[in-house]
């Protein structure tokens, strides 16, 4: 098992750390694995109330790893971690927070669309560049993001690719709260004692009403993934991806 991904409980509160500070955060097929594995069994323990994720200083997520993607996308193997994890992030049954530092490319931004708070840093750029590598959304994210920013925000952000401040993203409903580096944590901590702190009946109840069928989500992460599995043999996709892996700094 990979210690990318960092699991602690603090009391009712379990803590999904991404860390792998080399690559900014880069999700490999082990991290992706390790994060679907602890949702489900923070989902079957009931002395979890609610699931934090968090990642590094300067770096939530940088997405992908894009070696993974360009070994699809040159005929390897892909497996189904990172499939798995959508579902897992979509069926997951207790609330979410998410404390954004950084980088937050790809399923890094997506991956926030599916929890109930976000907490960013004034430095935070989420950007899902799907299309630049001739990918296309996924997470259910061509469903919630026009819910959430409307037909033209949502194709600036999936389409066009283009970076969301914290500020812009706080104005645009994108997340709950914009706090300082060195408050992130502690803000995102206390969010998630006072949900640990509500009756967990009323409190499920109350969140499955507030968000979208799941059954129509999950039929929305399918299709994307099609598509997505589809676009990573694409032309298109394969020379995007080699010219990251490739690319001269
Ligand atoms: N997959 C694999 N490796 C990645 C990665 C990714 N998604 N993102 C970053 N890395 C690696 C870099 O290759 C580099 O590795 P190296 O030190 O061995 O060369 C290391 O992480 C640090 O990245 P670097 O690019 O030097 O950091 P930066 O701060 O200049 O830029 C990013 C950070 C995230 C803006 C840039 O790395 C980037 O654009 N990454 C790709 C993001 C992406 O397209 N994700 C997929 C979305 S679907």
């Amino acid at each position: 098992m990979t210690d990318h991904i960092l699991i602690e409980r603090q009391d009712a509160v379990q803590i999904i750390r991404m860390n792998r500070p080399d690559k900014k955060n880069a999700l490999t097929r082990a991290m992706y694995a390790k994060m679907s594995a602890a949702l489900a069994e923070g989902d079957a323990d009931p002395a979890v109330r609610v699931h934090v994720f968090l990642g590094v200083p300067g770096a939530f997520s940088a997405g992908n790893d894009l070696a993974d993607f360009l070994a699809i996308a040159t005929g390897g193997e892909g497996g189904n971690e990172v499939w798995d994890f959508l579902m897992a992030l979509a069926k997951a049954e207790k609330p979410m927070v998410s404390g954004v530092d950084g980088i937050a490319v790809g399923i890094g931004t997506t991956l926030n669309l599916h929890c109930d708070l976000t907490f960013a840093t004034p430095r935070t750029i989420f950007r899902t560049p799907f299309v630049d590598l001739g990918l296309v959304p996924e997470a259910g994210s061509s469903l919630i993001a026009p819910q959430i920013l409307g037909r033209q925000g949502a194709f600036a952000l999936l389409g066009l690719g283009e970076g969301f401040s914290a500020e812009r993203a706080k104005a645009a409903g994108l997340i709950y709260e914009v706090v300082a580096e060195d408050s992130l944590e502690g803000a995102v901590l206390a969010a998630a004692s006072e949900i640990a702190a509500k009756p967990p009946q009323a409190l499920k109840i109350a969140r499955d009403l507030m968000r979208e069928p799941r059954q129509a989500l999950i039929a929305r992460i399918e299709v994307e993934s099609e598509h997505f599995r589809q676009r990573l043999t694409s032309d298109e996709a394969r020379a995007a991806l080699t010219a990251f892996m490739t690319r001269k700094k």
